[in-house]
């Protein structure tokens, strides 16, 4: 497949100092959604799915699905397992033929981290994948992932240094107060921790928890150092919303393409957005 490896966006990105959305795909819908708006700005992208959309779309799908939209596309792809839970099912996707993935073992003791994180890292650079690993708890839920917002932590910069030098992994995920979901109230991020932490590890860093950051912060982030902004339930609130607000004006509607096709375009919308904001645009 015309997939890139996710650490020749991400590095590109690190040096020139903008960052990549790593956007989720759900269903068809959310794929053609996002490509189109990265195509449309000349965006690299990183499509992510994460082990409950796996699930729900279908690995086979998921590969079929992506393989079409990349199929001759003139932007530079990677698609990628976001949260990975275990080495296994890294190596499943690896297989499938994902050119990402993160292990995400940031629930565990640093040192099983280490272990897991390393073992996820040799196998996946044999055939040119790229990892992704977590250090610090990120809050809030995502699938049926929750951290309590008591046992998020933030992530320690020496750790971080030695975590990295221990694994070799290609991109870091930092814990710098972001949740997953929806914020009860506004988030506020750690950016003197976020400089530490770059002026020590000079690598691609990742944000998750990204929807409902303002565009000013999100911005702040990235020129602080980060490479990749993970996206989810933003699109899937302006997806959604878009539908409730057909139904709402004619409750008889029954054709799926007559309010997934708008979900999409309002998907394609809020990427855009992300874009802009990350600097990405025009970096393809
Ligand atoms: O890994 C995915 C992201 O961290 C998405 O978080 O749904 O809060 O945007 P979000
Ligand atoms: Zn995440």
């Amino acid at each position: 497949m015309n997939l890139v490896p996710m650490a020749d966006i991400l590095n590109d990105a690190n040096q020139r100092g903008y960052a990549v959305g790593g956007f989720n795909i759900n269903n068809l819908e959310f794929l053609q959604g996002i490509i189109n708006a990265a195509e449309e700005l000349n965006s690299p992208l990183i499509l992510q799915a994460s082990e409950g959309a796996i699930s729900y779309m279908g690995i086979e799908y998921v590969m079929a699905m992506v393989e079409a939209a990349v199929s001759d596309t003139h932007i530079p792809v990677a698609l990628h397992l976001d949260h990975g839970s275990s080495f296994e099912k890294t190596m499943l996707c690896i297989r499938k033929g994902f050119s990402s993935v993160m292990i995400d073992a940031s629930k565990k003791s640093f040192s099983e981290n280490v272990e897991i994180t390393k073992k996820v890292v040799e196998a996946a650079h044999a055939v040119g994948v790229t990892v992704e690993a977590e250090l610090g708890k990120v809050g809030g839920t995502e699938d049926d992932v929750t951290v309590d917002e008591k046992d998020a932590t933030m992530t320690k910069p020496a750790e971080a240094v030695e975590f990295v030098e221990k694994t070799g992994v290609d991109a870091l995920a930092i814990a710098i107060g972001t949740a997953h979901g929806v914020y009860k109230g506004d988030p506020e991020l750690d950016f003197a921790r976020l400089e530490t932490i770059k002026s020590k590890l000079d690598m691609p860093i990742v944000l998750h928890g990204a929807s409902g950051v303002s565009a000013k912060d999100l911005a702040k982030a990235v020129k602080l150092g980060i490479n990749k902004v993970n996206v989810n339930t933003d699109f899937q609130q302006v997806f959604t919303a878009k539908i409730r607000e057909l139904f709402k004006a004619d409750a008889d509607l029954y054709d799926p393409r007559k309010y997934c096709g708008p979900g999409r375009d309002a998907i394609t919308e809020k990427v855009k957005e992300k874009i802009m904001i990350l600097g990405s645009n025009d970096k393809a």
